[in-house]
């Protein structure tokens, strides 16, 4: 049986390609896509997501948008506007053709919490975005904790931020609605980080070959990823020359072929105080404090691997 999952994502560069991958691999059934404030206005998000389907000709995934804003934050620029990281990174539009698919009426929240209720069929959960949609969610509904068997989260960095230099963008841009879903009680919560996304780095002599696929995902793939090695390469570099990381699909290359990420389980929590570590994701390796471990952590990624499973999904769409 195919594995079913939902993605909740701020399409974006990143979200793109792992919807791509979510939508088309063969062993994978997405049912549905989630959007939420974060890379952009979420009309935005919820946007690119239906260029995304609509160009790799998958239009019957529903698409449900959710929250416009933190859970309880006024006060950051999330989305942020002009001139910053994220905007050089992912823009309002994705380089992708308008289109006239629609989203659904039903709002996210409802979305999650009635097809999580109903289904007979384990659907894994995979935010790659702020986790405002899924802490609301929650809220609703406190038994998802029992009805989701595994939340996959792209967020968080232990040794490396990229929004400020203790905390990781999807975390920080909602930290009071992070900090619900990791204190939720999840059976088996997967957290990919910076740590393991920057170890995953698509180059750009790799974006030409996905561009040579000749297919829709490959140019997509191809497109957004050369965009996103150019803005590394003027602000953010990476370790290996004209190479850019592509975070929220190493979360969906995880469920096809485990391996391509290493696990270690650790207790996790989300710090929403610290005026200089807001956002911060806590993973306590050295076992210091008092809280059981909570989450597995990846802190290695196959790259080899990560570009083999999207060369060859992306190589069938022809
Ligand atoms: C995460 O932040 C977003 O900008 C990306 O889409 C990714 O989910 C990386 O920090
Ligand atoms: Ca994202």
């Amino acid at each position: 049986m195919k594995r079913k999952l939902i993605l909740d994502v701020d399409t974006g560069t990143d979200d793109a390609v792992a919807i791509m991958l979510a939508a088309l691999h063969e062993d994978l059934d997405l049912v549905g896509i989630t959007t939420v404030n974060g890379n952009a206005e979420v009309h935005y998000c919820t946007d690119n997501s239906l260029r995304v389907l609509d160009w790799i000709g998958k239009p019957e995934i529903p698409v449900h948008e959710g929250c416009f804003k933190p859970l309880v934050r006024n006060d950051f620029p999330v989305p942020r506007s002009k001139g910053d990281l994220t905007e050089k990174i992912h823009g309002k539009h994705l380089p992708l053709p308008e289109t006239s698919l629609k989203a659904q009426e039903q709002h996210a929240i409802e979305y999650l919490v009635e097809t999580y209720r109903n289904t007979t069929d384990p659907i894994t959960l995979v935010p790659t975005a702020p986790l405002t949609n899924i802490a609301a969610a929650l809220a609703v509904e406190p038994k998802l904790v029992d009805l989701i068997p595994e939340v996959v989260i792209m967020g968080g960095g232990h040794d490396v931020g990229n929004i400020t230099p203790s905390a990781e963008f999807n975390i920080w841009a909602d930290p009071e609605a992070a900090h619900a879903v990791f204190n939720a009680g999840f059976e088996k919560l997967t957290l990919v980080p910076l740590d393991a996304t920057h170890k995953a780095l698509i180059t750009a002599t790799q974006c030409r070959q996905f561009q040579q696929l000749g297919t829709p995902a490959g140019t997509a793939m191809a497109d957004c990823t050369a965009h996103r090695i150019g803005v590394h390469d003027k602000i953010q570099r990476m370790d290996i020359e004209h190479s850019a990381p592509v975070h929220d699909a190493v979360c969906v290359a995880y469920l096809i072929q485990p391996e391509v990420i290493t696990l270690e389980r650790y207790p996790v929590d989300i710090e929403t105080q610290g005026a200089l570590t807001v956002g911060r994701t806590v993973v306590d390796k050295a076992h210091r404090g008092t809280r059981p471990d909570n989450c597995n952590v990846a802190f290695d990624a196959n790259a080899a691997l990560f570009v083999d499973i999207m060369m060859k999904t992306f190589a069938k769409t022809a």
